[in-house]
C-alpha cells in the first residue's frame, strides 16, 4: 500500500527525522481512544521503545477501529512529528492505517498488564513480543555480534564443530543418542545387544556436550579459532542455570598456557559487557529498572546488594580476582557461613568439588568482584587437563560471577604424550576411542589451552534475568520440549 518509505521504530524514537511523511509496522500494545482522538503504542521489536500512533477516530472510521487491539499488527501511514505529549520524543500522525493481521482481544494471551516469568514461559512463541522479552532478546544478539567481533579482531577463525558425534569421552555430561534404528525391533548381535554397526552411521552416535576436542586440532593447524554452537546434555538437573540444550563458545589456542588462557577469558567477559553497556543502554536500563522492582518485592535480607548495572560495571571496571583452589577452600573452610553450618553443602577438606552456594560466598562476598580458580583437583576434572608438578592438580580455570556462579571452565591441555595416556588409563577412557585425538600429541604437539563459556549464562548475568529458560528463546529442559 504504501507510497512512502518504511522505518523501523528504532530509527525514528530519537526525532533525528521530523516533518517527514512515513510507513511504519509492527503490533499494537495498546491502545487509548477518546471521542476525538485515539493513541496507539505500536512496536516492531527493533527497540523497547513503542512509537505512539495518533489518529482521528472520524477519519479512521468505527470498523477499522474496532479491529485495532493488543496484538493486532498495522501498517500505519502518515507524518512523524515532534511529540506534544510526555514519555516520548516524537508521534506518528497517522493518515491511513491497514490492519495486516487482527487479534481477538478476547483470546489474545498477552495483555497490556504484567505477566508472570513462569506464564510467558507457556506462550514462548508469543513472549517476545513483551518489552521483558524483547530486551532480553536483543542483548542476546549483541552477545552473539560481539563474540564474533572480539575473536575476530584477534585473529581467531570460527570452526564448526559436529553436532552428531562419534566419540562420547569427553566426559562433560550425560549424552542424547542419535540413532535411526528401530526402538522396538532393533537389529542385534550375536550376544543380543543393539548392533550399531547396523545404524545409520555404522556406530553408536551422540549429540555433543562440547566441540572442545575437535576444536584442539584446528588449534592445533590455525592456531587461533573458536566454535560457536549448541551443546546437549541430558543430566536431570532441573535448576535455573542447567538446559538440555545450550550454546557455548569455545576458543583453544595453540601455545597458550593457563595464565594466557585466563587473560583471555577476562579480556573476553569484558568486551561482551562493555558492548551492552555501550550499545544496548535502552535495554539494560529497562531490565535494570525491572530488577530492582523484583527486588523490592523480596524480604529486605534476601535482595542482591548491586542493582543490574552495578554488577555489569563490577565486570567492566575491576580485575578480576584470581586465586588458586587451595586457596579458596582456605578461604571457605574459615569463612562465617562454614562455621555457622550456613552452607548446604559443608567444606570439610581439601577435594572436593565447589557449589554454586560457595561459588558465591567467595564473589559476592569475599572478593566483591569476579573470581578465577585455577589448580583444581585432578580427581574432580576432565582426562584432557594438564597434569601440574605436584602430582594432585591440573592447569584448570573456572570464571566465577555473581549470582551465576560458574560461566566459564576451561583448561591448559595435557600435550605430552606420556601423561594423557597415563591418565585417559586412570579414568578409564579407551585409547581406540581417540585415536585421532592423540595423533595430535604425536605429530607436531603443542603446549595449548582453551575454554567453554555457557551462553545462556552469559546472556542471564547481563540481562539479569534469574531462570536461565528466560533467555533461550524456546528451552529445552527434562520433561520440557515445547515449540
Ligand atoms: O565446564 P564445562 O562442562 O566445560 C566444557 O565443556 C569444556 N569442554 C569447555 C572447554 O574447555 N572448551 O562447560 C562450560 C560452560 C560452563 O562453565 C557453564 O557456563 C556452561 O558451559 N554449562 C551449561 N550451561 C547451561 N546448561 C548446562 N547444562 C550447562 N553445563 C555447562
Ligand atoms: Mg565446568
Amino acid at each position: 500500500m504504501s507510497a512512502f518509505a518504511k522505518f523501523r521504530i528504532s530509527e525514528l524514537v530519537s526525532g533525528t527525522i521530523l516533518d517527514t511523511q512515513v510507513a511504519v509496522q509492527g503490533w499494537v500494545r495498546n491502545k487509548r481512544e477518546s471521542k476525538n482522538v485515539v493513541f496507539i503504542s505500536l512496536n516492531d521489536g527493533s527497540t523497547i521503545q513503542n512509537l505512539q500512533v495518533v489518529g482521528d477516530p472520524v477519519h479512521l472510521g468505527e470498523t477499522l477501529l474496532r479491529k485495532i487491539n493488543s496484538g493486532a499488527s498495522l501498517t500505519v501511514e502518515g507524518t512523524i512529528k515532534a511529540s506534544q505529549g510526555k514519555g516520548q520524543k516524537v508521534e506518528l500522525e497517522a493518515s491511513q492505517i491497514k490492519v495486516d493481521g487482527e487479534a481477538d482481544p478476547e483470546k489474545y494471551p498477552l495483555q497490556p498488564k504484567k505477566h508472570s516469568l513462569e506464564f510467558l514461559r507457556e506462550i514462548a512463541h508469543l513472549r517476545p513480543r513483551s518489552q521483558t522479552f524483547g530486551a532480553v532478546f536483543r542483548l542476546r544478539h549483541a552477545m552473539i555480534f560481539a563474540t564474533h567481533q572480539f575473536f575476530n579482531e584477534r585473529g581467531f577463525f570460527n570452526i564448526h564443530t559436529p553436532i552428531i558425534t562419534g566419540s562420547d569421552a569427553e566426559g562433560a555430561g550425560e549424552m542424547f543418542r542419535v540413532s535411526t534404528l528401530d526402538g522396538l525391533k532393533p537389529p542385534l548381535d550375536d550376544e543380543g545387544e543393539i548392533d550399531h554397526s547396523k545404524d545409520f552411521f555404522g556406530k553408536e552416535t551422540n549429540l555433543t556436550v562440547s566441540g572442545q576436542l575437535e576444536a584442539e586440532a584446528f588449534a592445533q593447524s590455525m592456531g587461533l579459532v573458536y566454535t560457536f554452537g549448541p551443546t546437549f546434555r541430558a543430566e536431570n538437573s532441573n535448576t535455573s542455570r542447567h538446559l538440555a540444550e545450550f550454546w557455548m563458545i569455545e576458543p583453544e589456542m595453540a601455545y597458550y598456557d593457563l595464565n594466557d588462557n585466563m587473560g583471555l577469558a577476562e579480556d573476553f567477559l569484558k568486551y561482551l559487557v562493555d558492548y551492552a553497556l555501550k550499545h544496548y543502554a535502552d535495554d539494560l536500563e529497562f531490565l535494570n529498572d525491572r530488577g530492582i522492582r523484583e527486588e523490592h518485592q523480596k524480604p529486605q535480607h534476601q535482595r542482591q546488594e548491586l542493582n543490574l548495572i552495578e554488577r555489569l560495571k563490577l565486570v567492566s571496571d575491576y580485575q578480576f580476582e584470581r586465586i588458586n583452589y587451595t586457596q579458596a577452600i582456605d578461604i571457605l573452610k574459615n569463612s562465617k557461613p562454614n562455621k555457622k553450618g550456613k552452607f548446604q553443602f559443608p567444606i570439610d577438606g581439601w577435594g572436593i568439588d565447589l557449589q554454586s552456594e560457595h561459588e558465591r560466598y567467595l564473589v559476592e562476598k569475599c572478593f566483591k568482584r569476579p573470581v578465577i580458580i585455577y589448580d583444581y583437583p585432578k580427581d574432580i576434572k576432565a582426562f584432557y587437563m594438564r597434569s601440574n608438578d605436584d602430582g594432585r592438580t591440573v592447569a584448570a580455570m573456572d570464571v566465577l560471577f555473581p549470582i551465576i556462579g560458574e560461566v566459564i571452565g576451561g583448561s591448559q591441555r595435557e600435550e605430552r604424550m606420556g601423561q594423557l595416556l597415563a591418565r585417559m588409563k586412570e579414568m578409564d577412557i579407551p585409547e581406540k576411542d581417540l585415536w585421532w585425538y592423540l595423533d595430535l600429541r604425536r605429530f607436531g604437539s603443542v603446549p595449548h589451552s582453551g575454554f567453554g563459556l555457557g551462553f545462556e549464562r552469559l546472556v542471564q548475568f547481563v540481562t539479569g534475568m534469574t531462570n536461565i529458560r528466560d533467555v533461550i528463546p524456546f528451552p529445552r529442559t527434562p520433561g520440557n520440549a515445547e515449540f
